[in-house]
């Protein structure tokens, strides 16, 4: 427990844009924030929020796991805090551990280990009965040849990045020569059977084991061979009653499997039909895109404050369980239409359009472009809000048609 009379202090590990609906809860909530991150994001944070009161640089490579755990145990040396919090993926390991050492509320080390594996989510989920393609762990990707020439098309995948990094889909033998050709060497990879079928999320609050609160979020991908994700629509499935049961069952077996104790499942998983299901994967930390903020509009609540509650070991305040989704919320992501150099970008005709909650460019003019093959190569997004999902289908199409992108060859020359 903090030494600082009432007031409880949390560590944030991790504070990337999609992470300021927490310091905005932890304002309001009249928390303490120590902060881990860089020193140059640190600077940018500690003056729009006077609740971050103690900081700690992040050491090494950002990306991976290993630069969080010294910063942030050094961090909880000074604060002694009531609670820790992780923000993304490369920050949920030395989250857990610390989480741990402190025996405040969390995911659980295992779960936490498990959800950054890919390969042990394939093994946990097959032990649990839960269903998921046919898979291959494999060293090289050539040893697993066979099996998958018996199989195209299959899925390649890295066992622990994510934002579709490294995921590709290969449908002929000869395309599959070409991926070893390419990836042999790589290192440890996933071989997947290919599901077909319409992409969604359940984005889960869980407490003790308990799951409180479930939203299921619809999403648009391009197209094979890249899956990288354009559209998501919260507060999804209002007249798919069966989808929205299936997904909650699906939801609360992986977080069974897992032991997740406290915090958030974000699990993605394919329908082939509303009561078939395939588990694709889960993480345990806020989902990108910004997810959590479209959950909030479309069920008129914070979810950044229930999780915040949540690893403060409190019951946080939420919808009723039986309450529909009151509007419609999503994120829009702009891809480019073809390869080479952004020379333009033009949002200023999506300011002016209802529903759209803020918007910005994600890469800059002079930028070299494709189409999407990861999530970094996305132009701008947009936070949409809208009554219902008619209204927000027609607005995203509407984003898509009036966005002003021009693209040169200049560089390709
Ligand atoms: N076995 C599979 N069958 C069909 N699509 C898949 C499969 N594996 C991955 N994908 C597609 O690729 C996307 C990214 O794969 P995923 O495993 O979620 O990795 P990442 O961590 O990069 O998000 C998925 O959302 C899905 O669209
Ligand atoms: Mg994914």
């Amino acid at each position: 427990m903090s030494l600082s009379g009432t007031q409880r202090t949390v560590i944030l590990v991790g504070a990337g844009a999609m992470a300021e609906g927490y310091l905005r809860a932890a304002q309001r909530m009249g928390l303490r924030v120590g902060l881990v991150e860089t020193a140059a994001r640190h600077a940018e944070l500690a003056p729009r929020f006077p609740c971050v009161v103690d900081f700690e640089p992040v050491e090494g490579v950002p990306a991976r796991d290993e630069a969080w755990l010294p910063p942030a145990m050094a961090l909880a040396g000074r604060l002694a805090p009531d609670a820790v919090l992780g923000f993304a993926e490369p920050q949920v390991l030395a989250t857990a551990i610390l989480q741990h050492r402190l025996g405040v509320p969390g995911p659980g080390l295992d779960a936490a280990m498990v959800s950054r594996n890919k390969a042990l989510q394939r093994g946990e989920f097959h032990r649990a009965g839960l269903p998921q393609p046919g898979h291959r762990h494999t060293v090289r990707l050539s040893d697993a040849s066979e099996w998958a020439l018996d199989r195209l098309p299959v899925v390649v995948k890295p066992v622990a990045l994510q934002g579709s990094m490294g995921v590709e889909r290969i449908d002929t033998p000869e395309q599959w020569q070409d991926a070893v050709r390419r990836r042999d060497d790589e290192g440890p990879l996933l071989v997947e059977c290919y599901v077909e079928g319409a992409e969604y999320s359940v984005e889960a609050l869980v407490r003790d084991g308990q799951v409180l609160f479930t939203n299921l979020t619809r999403k648009e991908t391009t197209d094979a061979p890249f899956f990288v994700e354009l559209f998501h629509e919260a507060g999804h499935g209002a007249q798919r009653p069966v989808l929205r049961k299936t997904a909650d069952e699906l939801c609360r077996g992986v977080v069974a499997a897992l032991g997740l104790n406290t915090g958030i499942a974000h699990l993605e998983f394919r329908a082939r039909a509303d009561d078939d299901l395939v588990i694709m994967e889960v993480a345990v930390r806020t989902p990108g895109d910004h997810i959590l903020e479209i959950i909030s509009l479309a069920h008129d609540f914070d979810v950044y404050e229930a999780c915040l509650r949540l690893t403060l070991g409190e019951q946080p305040q939420l919808p009723p369980a039986d309450r529909e989704p009151i509007r419609s919320a999503g994120s829009l992501f702009l891809g480019a239409g073809r390869a080479g150099v952004l020379a333009a970008l033009d949002l200023t005709d999506w300011a002016a359009q209802e529903g759209v909650v803020r918007h910005a460019a994600r890469l800059a003019p002079g930028a070299t472009v494709r189409p999407a093959e990861n999530s970094g190569d996305r132009l701008a997004y947009a936070v949409l809000d809208c009554p219902g999902p008619t209204e927000l289908a027609a607005l995203a199409e509407r984003l898509r048609a009036i966005a002003r992108v021009e693209i040169s060859d200049d560089a390709l020359a």
